[in-house]
């Protein structure tokens, strides 16, 4: 069951991007006590019933699997509020080696470790000074609804690295516009490297947040 409302990172990995990032820029988006609120409500939501009662997961036609939508009910969501944190497992992995996850972020990229980190998080390889490292969160097998979330090359939600007093990273989705209640959740899954599709030679379904909708008895329809 994806019943993570968020997670922490270690404070092992927490001292590893403190010492490489030192003095550069993570890109860190910063949050209003309003979102910290809205991240409070939506994380006691995923705790008490999974999928919080204004979301609906549903299966998609042919091989896109599930996907997460606004309930008709609900009100919309109006841009900049806060969807979930990204929740799973963090790790850190040889960054150009690592097997593509298809629910995984790399959130912090180019870490060096010392000979113990290598021995730790990469034990089957022979040291090496300048190999690098990326942090990995993987929701494959721990996580919470986010990771139903389909991609779109024309979104409505965004995913931004965060930093709080609880939780110093973490991946946050939010809405980049204003969703309508019926209208599915989609966030681009690509960086500036086009990571994600590329490796498995795949051209994504394109579709809109219109694209696929539910009605009033949560039944798909779709205007294709
Ligand atoms: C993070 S998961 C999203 C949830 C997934 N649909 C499921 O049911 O578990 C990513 C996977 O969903 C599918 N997917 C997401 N967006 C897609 C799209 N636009 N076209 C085709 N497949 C998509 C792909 O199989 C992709 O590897």
């Amino acid at each position: 069951m994806y019943n993570l409302p968020r997670q922490s990172v270690p404070a092992e990995i927490i001292k590893i991007i403190s010492r490489e990032w030192k003095n550069k820029d993570l890109g860190i988006q910063s949050i209003t006590k309003e979102n910290l609120r809205e991240i409070e409500t939506v994380c006691r939501q995923i705790e008490e019933s999974v999928i919080p009662k204004q979301f609906v997961k549903k299966k998609l036609p042919g091989k896109i699997g599930h996907g997460i939508f606004l309930h008709p009910k609900a009100e919309p969501i109006l841009r900049d509020q806060v969807i979930a944190p990204y929740s799973g497992t963090f790790t850190i992995v040889p960054q150009n080696e690592q097997d593509h996850a298809d629910y995984a972020f790399d959130p912090v990229t180019d870490l060096h470790l010392t000979k113990e980190e290598q021995k730790k998080y990469d034990p089957k390889r022979r040291f090496h000074p300048k190999r690098l490292y990326s942090i990995k969160l993987d929701a494959s097998k721990v996580g919470n609804f986010t990771r139903f979330i389909n991609h779109s090359e024309k979104p409505n939600v965004i995913a931004y690295l965060v930093s709080s007093k609880k939780n110093p990273y973490e991946i946050i989705y939010f809405a980049k516009k204003k969703i309508n209640p019926g209208e599915q959740l989609l966030v681009s899954y690509e960086n500036e490297e086009n990571s994600y599709w590329g490796p498995l030679g795949i051209k994504p379904f394109a579709m809109t947040p219109k694209t696929f909708r539910i009605d009033s008895s949560l039944k798909i329809y779709t205007d294709l």
